[in-house]
């Protein structure tokens, strides 16, 4: 049994058991939202005393008191104990131990069920800021690197087979519109986290004068929750957080893949920089690509993360249960994996070398060009079924020969169809393939410098969204 006093501790003859204490207790995970739980605290009680409901004296001892405890947390001097249960009470509690009395105050017309639920939502805002501060930062190397080789060729793939030459410009910046895509889905998480639930009290409100408008705006958050049952049951803002996490973790996978894809031996597209690369034990030739393969690894944590987030919430009746305190460990999780997994993807891609010669010659092998060859006998006015056919026995005759459309002569062209003529041999090359897809948000040279300078100024736009945002 534990001896610590518990502030419920009127109506109860027995304690929990020290085994109960930690199994009930959260410190150890809510303790990251200190700053949070003070900041709101302080907000809190100086609205009691704009009110009246506490006098401006105690205010005052409550907020120097409280600033003395936001010092010894960041200097580490705090001494976090399981007995507090949690963050709220571990710093209500030392408060009191300080101030006395007022410290006694500072709970009045409040309940830990709405303020666990503003610490969590400050939380999420801020997290949500700085993620979005890392997708940026990968967002422009992977800008960077695709202007400086923007215009190198490379096999494009559909199931993994070569399909058509692409830039590889292109290709990386196929990424950068996932991640910006990930920025639209973080920010919609800082919104769903951006409204007040402190004022709802345990679930039905307060018979107290609070001014809760007061707090919000002393806070910055945007709006004040309209339902109090919903305020504290409320965790869709943790959802859709975990929710950006789990798909931006996604994304970081699929281009792990080919990161390591591309640095093996068959491939030889890329050269991961030795700083993001591992030896074997045994084999003294190995260089493996262990941060790619880690963080294609982690996402499966992640996605986790959110499946139990779903289902701890799934059935809750209103308002508030102890089930709800199993929701930050998941997410902060989520939020650390996918900061960290943006960190390691940001220095891979920022120090890989390209391997420009190998892309080119893996593009000019195989039939990459045979799209293009029978676009040209459509030009000569054959119908698009009968010029695929042709181009069809071609490639089926080549490949017999081992040789490929770029070893062709103009004579054989012109032996292979009356339809050919002298220039058609203009059509298999390489550069002209990719050059001629012009088309918006195609891999043509012109179409890809296009989209770099939409990039930037994307990425220029979410740059200060975020730096207005920042706390
Ligand atoms: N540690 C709790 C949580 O994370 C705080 C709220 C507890 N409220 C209560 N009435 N037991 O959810």
């Amino acid at each position: 049994m534990s001896d610590a006093k518990k502030p419920w501790g009127g109506r109860f003859e027995k304690s929990p058991s020290a085994f109960l204490e930690q199994y009930g207790a959260s410190l150890m995970v809510d303790r990251r939202m200190w700053a949070q739980d003070i900041k709101g605290s302080i907000a809190h009680a100086r609205m009691l005393a704009k009110q009246g409901i506490i006098t401006s004296a105690d205010a005052d001892e409550i907020e120097s008191g409280l600033n003395d405890v936001f010092r010894s947390i960041s200097e580490g001097e705090f001494e976090f104990r399981i007995a507090d249960e949690d963050i709220h009470m571990a710093i209500e509690r030392t408060l009191t131990d300080k101030i006395g009395t007022a410290g006694g105050r500072l709970h009045t017309a409040r309940s830990r069920n709405d303020q666990v639920a503003l610490d969590t939502r400050m939380y999420c805002k801020d997290a949500a800021v700085d993620l979005i501060g890392h997708v940026n930062e990968l967002r422009s190397a992977l800008l960077h690197v695709a202007q400086e080789h923007h215009g190198v060729v490379m096999p494009g793939y559909t199931h993994m087979q070569k399909a058509q030459p692409v830039l590889f410009g292109h290709h990386l910046l196929a990424y950068y519109w996932m991640l910006t895509r990930d920025v639209t889905r973080l920010r919609h998480a800082y919104e769903a986290a951006d409204v007040l639930p402190l004022g709802s009290a345990a679930l039905a409100g307060t018979t107290f004068d609070i001014d809760r408008q007061f707090v919000a705006d002393t806070l910055g958050f945007d709006a004040v929750g309209p339902n109090s049952m919903d305020s504290v049951s409320d965790r869709d803002f943790l959802l859709d957080l975990t929710y950006a996490c789990t798909v931006g973790m996604v994304h970081l996978s699929r281009l792990c893949e080919e990161l390591i894809l591309w640095s093996t031996e068959e491939f030889g597209f890329i050269t991961m920089d030795d700083s993001f690369s591992t030896g074997s034990s045994i084999m003294p030739q190995k260089k493996n690509p262990d941060f790619a393969e880690l963080t294609r690894g982690k996402t499966g944590r992640v996605v986790g993360d959110l499946t139990g987030l779903l289902v701890m919430l799934k059935g809750l009746p209103l308002a508030y249960n102890k089930d709800m305190q199993e929701d930050k460990e998941g997410a902060f999780d989520a939020i650390d994996t996918f900061a960290d997994g943006l960190r390691a993807m940001e220095g891979m891609i920022s120090t890989m070398y390209v391997n420009t010669e190998t892309m080119l010659a893996g593009a000019q092998g195989g039939f990459m060009a045979a799209t293009d060859l029978a676009d040209y006998l459509v030009g000569t006015g054959m119908p698009f079924r009968q010029a695929h056919e042709v181009v069809g026995r071609l490639v089926l005759k080549l490949e017999r020969e081992g040789r490929t459309l770029q070893d062709m002569s103009t004579q054989e062209f012109l032996d292979t169809d009356p339809a050919f003529q002298a220039d058609a041999i203009d059509s298999v090359d390489i550069y002209g393939v990719v050059a001629r897809r012009v088309s918006v948000g195609g891999t043509g040279n012109d179409a890809v410098l296009d989209q770099l300078l939409v990039a930037r100024d994307a990425l220029a736009v979410d740059a200060t969204w975020t730096e207005a945002h920042r706390d």
